[in-house]
């Protein structure tokens, strides 16, 4: 059977930020910005680099702005016109979004990561589809989703971004049961999601990029209560094993968690340094810093 081309990617937006209040008391945490561009605009343009042009964000209350960001903005393009600012006028163009192919739905009730997903089963119909959690920042020369994109035009079947993790991390994870593995991509035999470091199969954690076969669904139908009683992904994904092949890619690259504080500080640095126009002046004074100088 011919393998279906992989077009749409689902964007789970609906949680509430709680590690970023203040700062996301009234705003959507995946618009916080890593040096000029919010999250969830990472996100969107590393999906289009896979060749994804279809997108359903799952957003609940309080999440407007992230509609709002891909829309076109009249008067702002209107204004920056009229003073010639052609630059800043490209960079609103490159993100807006075919019309029709932002797509969003609403996640009423808080029930986990795999409810979400399933909330976008009309979306997702009988299609493979990417996830991209944009909490989870990857910077990479080949991005992160075309990464498992290549590996699903390969193997037809599904394949989650995994890395090495500290044992005493994995209760925060969901880790992989390994088969083969090749150094780079894995035999998943096995998903179990945030197991204690005891209970852990391995030290492979997922990160929040996936590229899934629409035989998931079936089982996220189900609504099955996982670990801190949410409708885990992870479970579902577990029981499409054997059904579907199913790896994990050791992704190159790094990733930052810019949902915690450090890995947010993190990954402005990062990305900055990435910057030719602002990597000489952060340098200069990451130097002063380190040296001691700006501190006392
Ligand atoms: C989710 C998934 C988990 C995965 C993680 C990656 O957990 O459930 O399997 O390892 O994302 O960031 P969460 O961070 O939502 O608790």
């Amino acid at each position: 059977m011919a393998i279906k081309p992989l077009r749409k990617a689902v964007l789970p937006v609906a949680g509430l930020g709680t590690r970023f209040i203040p700062a996301t008391k009234a705003m959507a945490k995946e618009m916080l910005p890593v040096v000029d561009k919010p999250l969830i605009q990472y996100a969107v343009e590393e999906a289009r680099a896979a060749g994804i042009e279809q997108f359903c964000m799952i957003t609940g209350r309080g999440k407007t702005a992230l509609v709002e960001h891909f829309d076109v903005a009249y008067e702002l393009e209107q204004v920056l016109r009229e003073r010639g600012k052609t630059r800043e006028l490209e960079m609103l163009s490159a993100i807006s979004v075919a019309p029709g192919n932002m797509n969003t739905v609403r996640q009423q009730t808080p029930l986990g990561l795999g409810h979400a997903i399933w909330c976008a089963r009309a979306f997702i119909g009988e299609d493979p589809f990417a996830i991209l959690l944009p909490d989870d920042l990857v910077l990479a020369e080949t991005p992160c989703t075309r990464q498992l994109a290549e590996v699903y035009a390969e193997t037809g079947g599904s394949v989650v971004a995994v890395t090495e993790v500290p044992r005493e991390q994995t209760s925060r994870y969901g880790i992989l049961k390994v088969g083969h593995d090749d150094g780079r991509r894995v035999e998943v035999t096995g998903l179990v999601e945030k197991p204690r470091p005891e209970d852990a199969p391995s030290n492979l954690s997922i990160i929040g990029r996936y590229v899934l076969t629409a035989d998931v669904m079936k089982y996220l139908a189900k609504h099955e209560r996982g670990a801190g009683n949410e409708v885990q992904l992870t479970d579902a994904m577990a029981k499409t094993i054997g059904e579907v092949p199913f790896h994990g890619l050791r992704f190159e690259g790094r990733r930052f968690d810019c949902g915690d504080k450090v890995g947010f500080l993190e990954a402005q640095i990062a990305f900055a340094l990435k910057r030719p126009d602002l990597a000489p002046a952060v340098r200069q004074f990451l130097k002063q810093y380190t040296e001691g100088s700006e501190t006392a």
